[in-house]
């Protein structure tokens, strides 16, 4: 089990990206949605075509073929779990902090990079990790040095060819879009409910079933020629429909909190029961399917997702439009930390 997420909550105070009105602010009255009105309120047209539905025959074979290959769902990477552990010690320093960023030279040119993108460019250029957790903060760098270290997770011993590689950019894209805004959108809401680490892993996990599927199909159809022909939409399709399955396995094997389980496998079940991890199965939900929705062809059902968290979590139409606008900008910070 991930210890940190054992321990009481330490009070925070939001940091001044967070853009979400709070909840109890007048712009949080709560408007209920229905799906024109998701629509309405995010700017965008319900879809009139049928989604992409998976090759039944292609996703059964994909599960038995992960059955019989799990060494494919690798190792949650120890620098991630650490950072994310550090960031909630409230003794944390920039030093200790920045030791453990150097135990990887690449994570640490990546973090460099990534901080001289989002500080202000008119200041002068970053150049140590320690002066990159005092301009951005012991939040920021952890959540961006985790994100980095996982992209592991998205990569593959195999080389894939370039389909795929565009799709594992684009899922860890997906998965750290949805990690931020879900953290900060925990931030925005009364303490105590969620706490924005368990918000931003279960977001940074929660379709990690989807990344360890394509690495799958990468080994066992590793060429071009042993592939069956996929447009990218039918193998996001296919991923879609084994994701949740090959997750919960690897939440298991890497003996995640119950929290960002129950996460990986209810994202996408509609009208589950309230338990004790209903807030932020919802929080990531809604921040997924928003991000979906701006990225992927559009589909009544992540409409509906977004309707039902969006109820769920009690969000207002000022609130709703501004998380929309929080996940376009966490898009853009996700994209660098691709690169
Ligand atoms: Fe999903």
């Amino acid at each position: 089990m991930v210890a940190w997420l054992e321990r009481k909550p330490t009070p925070s105070s939001p940091p001044s990206s967070v853009r979400i009105p709070a909840f109890g602010s007048p712009e949080s009255e709560y408007l209920a949605p229905g799906l024109g009105s998701i629509a309405d309120i995010l700017q965008l047209k319900l879809p009139e075509q049928k989604p992409e539905v998976a090759d039944g025959d292609l996703a059964a074979w994909l599960l038995s073929e992960f059955s019989a290959t799990s060494p494919e769902i690798g190792t949650l990477p120890d620098v991630a779990v650490r950072l994310l552990e550090m960031e909630n010690k409230p003794d944390t320093g920039p030093a200790e902090m920045a030791e453990l960023i150097a135990i990887d030279p690449a994570l640490t040119i990546a973090v460099l990079r990534v901080a001289n993108t989002v500080v202000n460019r008119a200041t002068n250029r970053v150049t140590s990790v320690k002066e990159a957790v005092a301009r951005l903060g012991i939040r920021q760098v952890s959540r961006i040095g985790s994100a980095l270290a996982m992209k592991t997770l998205f990569e593959s011993r195999n080389a894939l060819h370039a389909d795929d590689r565009a799709m594992a950019i684009e899922l860890f894209i997906h998965s750290t879009t949805t990690a931020l805004a879900s953290s900060a959108l925990a931030l925005s809401m009364p303490t105590g409910k969620v706490r924005a680490e368990q918000a931003f892993l279960g977001g940074l996990l929660h379709d990690v079933g989807m990344a360890i599927g394509l690495r799958v199909l990468a080994s066992t159809l590793g060429t071009k020629s042993a592939r069956p022909e996929m447009t990218q939409d039918e193998l996001y399709a296919l991923l879609e429909e084994v994701h949740v399955e090959i997750g919960a396995a690897a939440h298991s094997a890497w003996n995640l909190p119950e929290s960002a389980s129950k996460v990986c496998a209810e994202h996408h079940i509609r009208d589950a029961p309230a338990s004790e991890h209903s807030q932020v199965v919802h929080i990531v939900r809604l921040c997924s399917a928003l991000h979906l929705l701006r990225t992927r062809p559009m589909t009544i059902a992540r409409f509906a997702e977004v309707d039902e968290s969006a109820r769920f979590l009690k969000l207002g139409r000022v609130q709703l439009q501004a998380l929309d606008t929080e996940v376009r900008r966490f898009t853009s910070l996700a994209t660098e930390l691709a690169s």
